[in-house]
């Protein structure tokens, strides 16, 4: 019932005290090397399996497993695949795609020697200032119920059907349950203080839709409801989730979650498996909770059958996984198929990239051809960390530089790729300035610097607050007549009228992953002059007036978008819809408390 970190437990303190899991968090890897090569994640794979092996003496061994957060591609692993977050996929509405993407991704976990990932999130965000949005497909549940069960399915495949967590696929884990897109304020880790019908209604369905498609896991979430944390929530743990809605899988704590129940440690580690925990995931301590949950029992606080109920889940899992059966992780999988950073994995990567794009904005400058010369700006346009986002090769997304991905490509080489050789050219120009004959056009790329969970929470959204930079740049483009096309990396809808209002098409590009090519391959038209990409992607998040329209979602009663919730723009529309100036007035201070957040929860429409 404990899973330990591997930074924190060695094989052998794994195989000692007998451990069921392990993980390694945001930026944990083997022999601590963010350059950790798939051998070497095969090997300490192997390492542990081996480990526990020994330890019995039998072949009764209870194998061990492993869990990562693959949330966007195997996104720890130096050269896997960096799909698009989940913010872009919601705003591409593909389920297919998301099957797909979730095949690829399991392939390259399983290549590792890895059996488990914690994903699919179906949280539904309703506040733009969470800092895991992103990690949100929609502000409405319909989304993450159609991918839900597309995403359940292409990590594990079909249950009852042959290749059920077979070769090539892995556990999936429903996260996190239940409630954390509604926190007061927006605020990570919060309390909920919504209704249980809005509880249900928005927020549960995705997770029902995942268990009907037999999702094995589910990790608890951070936040409270009504003052209760929902790692020691009884009701919404056990009689929801295992009672009503049937899931017989097994519960995983969020990282040491199960400690935030109680002051004292032991308290809080038996409320918890009490409330419904069945496995403890645990940051560093993980030798104080095996011994606290011993406590727990020994006093009578946790009782035999509560822990042969919580193991029983557990094996079960292992037991649905072939663990049993299996060979050593190195010798399992998708030794055969597709491996990680696999062409045909980037390629697909390349074409969510294209469908989740969302164009707010387009005077008719696009699409551009590609014999001409493009000025390419901004600090994201030559930047995969930044287009990448948090949770990829560290925790928080930061510290990457582009040599970090050996398989990738940044948006700016696919707008060298676009020109070069068709008679253009792209020269890259971080500030805008140039020094010869001014550009047929300027493409600005600029946007939010990555993060993750509650560094990522803001006061506000606007954008120029935090960075008035990439305003500077198009207007001083403007004032010499080069028109402007801004492409937005962000992990959430913000308010950027400013930045509208200089630029002459604005397209939300998202954090589009590895594979930035995608993005110069909806701006230009084809090799031939024909359109071969329009644009796709529909938001899936309702677009802000001002900086403090939050929250602001589809259903509201006075529901007044600057952009609609499905809203974006195709070529064709270029014309017809052609907008006018929108009110630069608003900015995060000193708004007036009418104009402060509404509360949601009852508009919401059946
Ligand atoms: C996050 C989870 C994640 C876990 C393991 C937690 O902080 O909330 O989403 O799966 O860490 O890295
Ligand atoms: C994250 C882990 C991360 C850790 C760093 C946790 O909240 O979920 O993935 O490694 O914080 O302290």
């Amino acid at each position: 019932m404990v899973q330990a970190e591997i930074a924190n437990a060695t094989p052998e303190e794994v195989a000692e005290f007998a451990l069921g899991s392990i993980l390694n968090g945001g930026g944990s890897f083997p022999g601590g090397d963010k350059h950790a090569s798939v051998d070497d994640w095969r090997a300490l794979a192997d390492a542990y399996h081996d480990a526990v092996r020994r330890s019995t003496q039998s072949d009764r061994a209870v194998p061990i497993l492993w869990g990562t957060d693959a949330v966007h591609g195997h996104s720890n692993v130096y050269g896997a695949t960096v799909f698009p977050h989940n913010i872009g996929l919601g705003a591409a509405r593909d389920g297919d795609l998301m099957e797909a993407i979730a095949v690829a991704t399991a392939q390259e976990v399983a290549a590792t020697g890895i059996d488990w990932t914690f994903a699919p999130t179906l949280a539904v965000a309703r506040d733009d200032r969470w800092g895991r949005t992103y990690e949100s497909y929609a502000e409405h549940p319909d989304v993450a119920v159609d991918y839900a069960s597309r995403v359940v399915t292409g990590l594990q495949g079909v249950p009852g059907e042959a290749g059920f967590l077979g070769p090539g696929r892995i556990l999936a884990t429903g996260k996190h349950f239940l409630g954390e897109g509604h926190t007061t304020d927006g605020r990570d880790q919060g309390d909920v203080a919504c209704t249980e019908e809005t509880l249900r209604d928005l927020h549960a369905r995705g997770h029902q839709a995942a268990i009907a498609a037999g999702v094995q896991t589910v990790m608890a979430a951070f936040n409270s409801w009504h003052g209760t944390k929902v790692h020691g929530h009884r009701y919404l743990l056990s009689d929801v989730l295992k009672g009503a809605l049937g899931f017989d899988g097994f519960v995983v704590s969020d990282w040491d979650g199960f400690l935030q129940v109680a002051e004292d440690r032991a308290e809080a580690t038996g409320r918890s498996v009490n409330a419904g925990v069945d496995m403890l995931m645990v940051g560093v301590e993980w030798r104080a909770a095996y011994h606290d949950l011993l406590q727990q029992v020994s006093t009578g606080a946790v009782s035999m059958a509560r822990i042969d109920d919580a193991v029983r889940r557990i094996l079960r899992v292992k037991a649905r996984a072939g663990l049993f059966s299996r060979p050593r992780p190195s010798r399992r999988g998708a030794v055969e198929g597709p491996g990680v950073g696999d062409p045909v994995h980037r390629k697909l990567a390349r074409r969510a990239v294209r469908r989740s794009l969302v164009l707010l904005k387009n005077d008719g400058v696009l699409p551009l051809r590609r014999d001409i010369r493009v000025l390419v700006a901004g600090d994201g346009a030559d930047n995969i960390g930044k287009q990448c986002g948090g949770w990829t090769l560290t925790w928080q997304g930061t510290g990457n530089d582009n040599t970090d991905f050996p398989n990738g490509t940044s948006l700016f080489d696919g707008f060298v790729q676009a020109t070069a050789n068709h008679g253009g050219a792209a020269t890259l120009s971080p500030d805008g300035e140039f020094a010869q004959d001014p550009p047929d056009v300027a493409i600005v790329v600029f946007g939010e610097d990555p993060y993750a969970e509650g560094d990522g929470d803001r006061d506000h959204l606007s954008y120029s607050a935090l960075d008035s930079e990439p305003l500077a740049i198009l207007r001083r483009l403007q004032e010499r007549r080069i028109p402007t096309v801004s492409v937005f990396l962000t992990g959430r809808p913000m308010w950027v009228n400013p930045e509208l209002n200089a630029s002459n098409a604005f397209v939300v590009a998202w954090l589009p992953g590895t594979e930035g090519g995608g993005v110069a391959d909806v701006l230009f038209r084809g090799p031939n002059g024909k359109l071969d990409h329009d644009f796709h992607g529909r938001l899936s998040f309702s677009w802000p007036r001002h900086a403090m329209h939050t929250p602001l979602n589809v259903g509201d009663t006075d529901y007044g978008p600057l952009f609609p919730y499905g809203f974006g723009l195709r070529y064709g529309d270029a014309a017809a819809d052609r907008p006018g100036r929108f009110d630069e007035s608003d900015s995060a201070r000193g708004l007036p408390a009418s104009d402060r957040p509404r509360t949601v929860g009852s508009a919401y429409p059946r």
